[in-house]
């Protein structure tokens, strides 16, 4: 049997059709740049992560730059952040001019709200929490944080689209949030995409300008060249919202089943590796698990790896190294980031989407115990 870690094929019938009549649409009427869909995605979008307003961008990357940059950071500020991110993260806050700080994680791989206040300086302007894995960080203790020191919260929920803390989606305590929606994300698009959400208006209009290379809106498209905010292009393509507008009918469904998938997972493997706390009190805390991870010691991490890997069990590690090990940020780190460091070697993600079958899932099961009960 093969588990892929991801299985982008676009095959539900019944999805197919629904986004084929909308593209046809789009292929008659032309409306191919900002066309409405965009803004009816836009509309579902903010409904969804309960915010006034959002705005679809070319990518999960764009919306966290963007989400940083409408928020007002700029050169010579400090933003935190996790070690324990894509890269994106780090490199979204460098292209604002501001410089990335690093704080370590706790055991649930988000950022250590226990570390935050050592790591402010009077240059901090912002805490950027990743919610890794799709498990909402501890937002209710980081937004005392950054009150008590003046501090902004912009979001990275690029992989938490669906996840629920004290009842409330990704966003509720930030200026501005990001999503990311590429093909791998709980909500994916057919490449390239993501979202920005806010309840500032003001914030909403600069980002709309932004998105559009910095431009004034000339709704009759005869000014096109005012710019007083010169950025790129960052434009959601009306396809893509076309097919996440089809796609988010069915992000209900499909976190559930990934919720399903990582609830075998958890009862049948906690006897041999770490698990990940996918209920946290239940009540209003919803995992998205964007990703799947269990955690061991690192030699034994590596061999399950390859003995998964030749039985054609794909398996992943995310983000290896970490963001402040890279040539780029080595020297930005400030604090030894032991957890993070230490947790790198140790974590990884086992195959769990909307698509993967009990019979995948419980094949990936009996390998692990194989491993365990006879190979290791
Ligand atoms: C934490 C995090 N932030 C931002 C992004 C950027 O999203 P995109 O790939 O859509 O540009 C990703 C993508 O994986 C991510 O994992």
């Amino acid at each position: 049997m093969k588990v892929p870690f991801f299985d982008l094929r676009v095959n539900n019938k019944n999805f197919k059709k629904k986004f084929l009549k909308r593209a046809e649409k789009i292929f008659t009427t032309g409306k191919i740049l900002l066309g409405p869909e965009v803004e009816e995605l836009e509309l579902k979008i903010a409904q969804f992560v309960k915010k006034k307003k959002s705005l679809g961008v070319s990518s999960g990357s764009s919306a966290i730059y963007l989400a940083l940059k409408g928020s007002g950071i700029q050169k010579g500020d400090e933003v935190i952040t996790s070690p324990l991110s894509w890269i994106i993260s780090a490199n979204a806050i460098l292209s604002c001019g501001a410089v990335p700080v690093f704080v370590d994680v706790q055991d649930d791989y988000n950022i250590s709200t226990d570390k935050i206040e050592n790591a402010i300086t009077k240059k901090t302007k912002a805490i950027l929490p990743v919610h890794f894995f799709g498990k909402p960080c501890k937002m209710d203790i980081i937004n005392k944080i950054a009150k008590k020191n003046k501090l902004i919260i912009v979001e990275d929920a690029a992989q938490g689209f669906g996840s629920l803390y004290q009842n409330r989606p990704m966003g509720y305590y930030s200026r501005a949030v990001s999503f990311s929606m590429n093909a791998m994300k709980n909500l994916s698009a057919l490449g390239e995409a993501g979202a920005v959400a806010t309840d500032n208006i003001s914030i909403y209009n600069k980002i709309k300008q932004f998105r559009y290379a910095g431009t004034f809106s000339d709704p009759k498209k005869i000014i096109t060249n005012k710019c007083s905010r010169p950025e790129l292009n960052h434009k959601i393509d009306t396809l893509q919202a076309a097919f996440l507008l089809e796609k988010l009918k069915y992000i209900e469904e499909f976190n559930h089943h990934r919720f399903k998938i990582a609830k075998f997972y958890n009862n049948s493997l906690s006897e041999y590796v770490i698990c990940p706390d996918i209920f946290e009190n239940k009540k209003g805390f919803r995992h998205a698990l964007y990703s799947y991870c269990i955690r061991i010691n690192a030699k034994k991490r590596n061999k399950l790896m390859n003995y998964l890997n030749d039985n054609n069990i794909q398996t992943k590690i995310y983000h290896k190294p970490l963001i402040s090990n890279t040539d780029a940020y080595k020297s930005f780190s400030r604090s030894k980031l032991v957890n993070a460091n230490k947790m790198v070697h140790e974590i990884l993600s086992l195959p769990c989407n909307e698509k993967i079958t009990y019979n995948q899932a419980d094949y990936v099961v009996s390998k692990i115990k194989r491993f365990f009960n006879y190979v290791y």
